[in-house]
């Protein structure tokens, strides 16, 4: 078996390892939420001990969650609009696409920087209407080979706290200048929560005093982007994916599902509309 080295990614690309780490626990669970055998496949991939990568208590069940979470919004966006175009932002080595097998008529665009996107091509089945877009989503012209007239869906799972706010807003006001219609979907997190970025990361080199972005209130998004229209938001704890934790983690969620700003610490996903 052929196998990829990944020394030269840099600790931001890395992180990537972090949310593959996740999925790879879940997948050997006995229960899983996700049930991806590609993510193991992958994981074996690549030279590199993937159980290197610490996540803390509830971290894997947290990640499968919120991938699961991030999964149904853009299940539900393909199944209505079958001329459907997905943008998933720092895509990593995220399987979503296989998971969800959306129909043929969707095209699916995965944006990470050049060397992630490299190793990403090499390791993914292909797919017709799987597109890579090696760049920087700092870079303005990283739309420039995506559709934008067509029903849009953009996902992000883990990348927007880790650009700053000026960042982010940049990022944001690309999305909807370029595309005409459709929404934008990712996990977010609260301003304590996004004071443990490099704690959370730092197995895989980031620096355990980074800070990520975080807000606690999801219209401080419609702030940055007053062209973006908040939908909802699902914390990890009221999702129906907690039902299948083991006892005392069940037993938790259902206690923070009564405190919607307390869930909004652990998972968190937001909706908008543009
Ligand atoms: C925590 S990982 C999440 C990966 C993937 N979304 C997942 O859930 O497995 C963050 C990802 O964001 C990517 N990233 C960081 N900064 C970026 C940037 N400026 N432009 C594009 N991607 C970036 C990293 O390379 C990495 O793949």
């Amino acid at each position: 078996m052929k196998t990829y080295s990944i020394d030269h990614l840099t600790p931001v690309q890395k992180t990537l390892l972090v949310t593959l780490k996740g999925r790879v626990l879940d997948s050997r669970s006995n229960n899983p939420i996700l049930r991806d055998p590609l993510v193991t496949d992958i994981a074996r991939r690549l030279d590199y001990d993937i159980d290197t990568v610490k996540l803390s208590l509830g971290v894997p069940e947290a990640i499968a969650i919120r991938t699961s979470i991030l999964d149904r919004a853009v299940d539900a966006f393909v199944r209505t609009h079958p001329d459907a175009v997905v943008v998933e932002l720092g895509s990593g080595l995220e399987t979503r696409m296989f998971r969800l097998a959306p129909p043929a008529t969707v095209d699916w665009y995965d944006v990470d920087l050049p060397e992630v996107i490299e190793l990403r091509d090499e390791l993914m089945p292909h797919r017709e209407n799987a597109h890579s877009v090696g760049t920087s989503l700092l870079d303005p012209g990283w739309t420039d080979t995506i559709p934008s007239d067509r029903p849009t869906i953009v996902v992000g799972d883990g990348i927007l706290g880790f650009l700053g706010e000026e960042q982010n807003k940049q990022v944001l006001t690309r999305i909807t200048d370029h595309f005409t219609g459709g929404e934008l979907v990712f996990n977010a997190y609260t301003k304590i929560a996004a004071r443990m970025t490099g704690r959370y990361t730092s197995s895989v080199g980031m620096p355990k005093e980074f800070r990520g972005f975080g807000f606690n209130d999801p219209h401080d998004v419609v702030a940055m982007n007053p062209r973006l229209t908040f939908v909802d938001e699902q914390t990890g704890a009221a999702a129906p994916e907690s039902e299948q934790l083991n006892g005392l983690y069940r037993l938790l969620a259902r206690w923070f599902a009564r405190w919607p700003a307390q869930a909004r610490r652990g998972v968190w996903v937001v909706r908008y509309r543009f």
